[in-house]
């Protein structure tokens, strides 16, 4: 089973993120610049949060709200599953479930060191699977 850390290898430590004083407006130009459905929220180096485009879909949109007038802190996620670079991939899929979130930050003690999507996770199961039946089909081609 793959690693948090191995996937971060693949695809990168970088993480696009917000400050919880933003307005929203600015997050979703920001998920739109980066292409990517979420930003961390964060103080200085510190993780306080996440925003994604369903947190703008319920918290702003729904509401009548209006997202120029609406700041990131009103509408973010502040309890969040977080994960670590030895965490698994099956563990990973199962703290999204349990908390119906597609984003997770890897954090290292306190240090913010990459953030992983659902289609990440689903990317490397494929991968995986990929690899035992090409495994599978040389074993039984020599076999
Ligand atoms: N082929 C792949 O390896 C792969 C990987 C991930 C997503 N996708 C595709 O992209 C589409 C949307 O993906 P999604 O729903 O998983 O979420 P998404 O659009 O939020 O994420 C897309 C990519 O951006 C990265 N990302 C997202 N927010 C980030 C942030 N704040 N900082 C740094 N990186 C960030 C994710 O880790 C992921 O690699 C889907 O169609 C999915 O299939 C493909």
């Amino acid at each position: 089973m793959r690693t948090v850390q191995q996937i971060l290898d693949y695809k990168g430590h970088d993480v696009w993120h917000i400050d919880p004083d933003a307005m929203v407006l600015d997050a979703i130009g920001e998920m739109k610049t980066r292409d990517v459905g979420a930003l961390a929220v964060t103080e200085g180096a510190k993780l306080v949060g996440l925003i994604s485009e369903r947190d703008y879909a319920r918290g702003v949109a729904l509401e009548g709200r209006s997202s120029r007038d609406t700041r990131v802190r009103d509408v973010m996620q502040s309890e969040l599953p977080t994960v670590s670079p030895t965490t698994d991939v099956e563990t990973c899929m199962a703290l999204m479930t349990r908390y119906r979130t597609r984003h997770l930050p890897v954090l290292r003690g306190d240090e913010m060191v990459g953030l992983l999507s659902i289609g990440d996770l689903v990317a490397a199961i494929i991968a995986d699977q990929q690899s035992t039946i090409e495994h599978l089909e040389q074993y039984i081609a020599t076999g």
